[in-house]
């Protein structure tokens, strides 16, 4: 899960074009690119347009992201967007684990009206939308077998809390975002999911997008959100394991494997089992990108 493209859930002309932008996920939004007269028109599009989709090609994968769980719409979000079979749901302004046990309870009827196995909707909460959420990140660990990732927004933190920015006039995020970004990374790792990076709002800026994406990939994310198909070929670059970094990590396991030892010298510098444990992700990642 490299490239997770937002497409808004009332534009049948996005939709369609959104097929093609290479994204490994799309995200079918119902939520805040959606306006409110608009909301049980998108639910209809988003539903039918799932429906259409082959199940037989090649095809990336789909999540729907619902509006929150206290707006009143999510109720009948999921009864017409499940039908469509979506692979998950995106939770906004998610306020803790506790939530997506809340929606997971949501799920588990819906699925046995539409003949789904009990527990295949997945989840990916955004985390950090609220100033109360920030306090509960440590509870999405072990909280549902159905979340599979974790992700954050500095958008709807900001306008929570009536701040005037959230970057610095260079781009780079101001402290109460950074700190945003950080909490989503150790819950998502605390908790065994994947931790996706937010989206880089400014989307004719391709350079800035690669800055923003690099900065993640070494901080241990492992994707990132889009809301333009130009940003889909960027993120699946800077998140795709390179050629050199998937020969390292197996010359590492090799290495490792040859010694049969807990710490080993290679090339000059001494290893230890955290070093085993980050090639094996590696190389779990450039299976699942079949690279490998
Ligand atoms: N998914 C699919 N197609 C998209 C798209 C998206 N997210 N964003 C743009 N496109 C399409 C446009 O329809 C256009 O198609 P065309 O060439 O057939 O006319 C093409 O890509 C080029 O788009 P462009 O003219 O550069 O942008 P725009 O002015 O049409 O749209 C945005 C700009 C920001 C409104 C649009 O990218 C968008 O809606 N993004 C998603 C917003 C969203 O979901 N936000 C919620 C999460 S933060
Ligand atoms: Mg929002």
């Amino acid at each position: 899960m490299r490239s997770l493209l937002f497409v808004p859930g009332d534009s049948e002309k996005k939709l369609a074009k959104s097929l093609g932008a290479g994204a490994d996920v799309l995200i079918l939004d119902l939520e805040d690119s959606v306006a409110p007269d608009a909301k049980v028109r998108a639910r209809e599009i988003v539903r039918d347009f799932l429906r259409s989709l082959s199940r037989d090609e090649p095809r990336p994968r789909f999540y729907v992201r619902v509006n929150a769980l206290r707006s009143g719409l999510i109720d009948d979000d999921l009864d017409a967007v499940l039908a469509g079979t979506p692979e998950g749901i995106m939770l906004p302004k998610s306020g803790g684990g506790a939530d997506v046990i809340a929606l997971g309870a949501k799920l588990a009827p819906r699925e046995a009206i539409a003949g789904l196995p009990d527990g295949s909707t997945k989840i990916i909460p955004i985390a950090t939308e609220t100033a109360a959420s920030i306090f509960n990140m440590g509870t999405y660990r072990g909280a549902s077998p159905r979340c599979e990732a974790l992700t954050w927004g500095a958008e709807d933190l900001a306008a929570e809390i009536a701040a005037e920015a959230n970057r610095y006039p260079d781009g780079r995020y101001i402290e109460p975002y950074r700190l945003a970004r950080s909490l989503c990374l150790f819950a998502a790792v605390a908790s065994g999911v994947t931790p996706i990076d937010t989206v880089f709002t400014n989307y004719k800026d391709t350079e800035g997008l690669r800055k923003d994406s690099l900065a993640a990939r070494r901080d241990g994310f492992l994707g990132k959100m889009a809301i333009h198909p130009d940003q889909v070929p960027v993120v699946n670059d800077v998140f795709t394991p390179s050629k050199e970094t998937i020969a390292r990590a197996q010359e590492i396991l090799d290495a490792f494997a040859k010694a049969g030892k807990g710490t080993v010298g290679f090339k000059g510098v001494m290893l230890d089992m955290l070093h085993v444990k980050y090639a094996e992700h590696v190389i779990a990642r450039a299976k699942a990108a079949k690279l490998i």
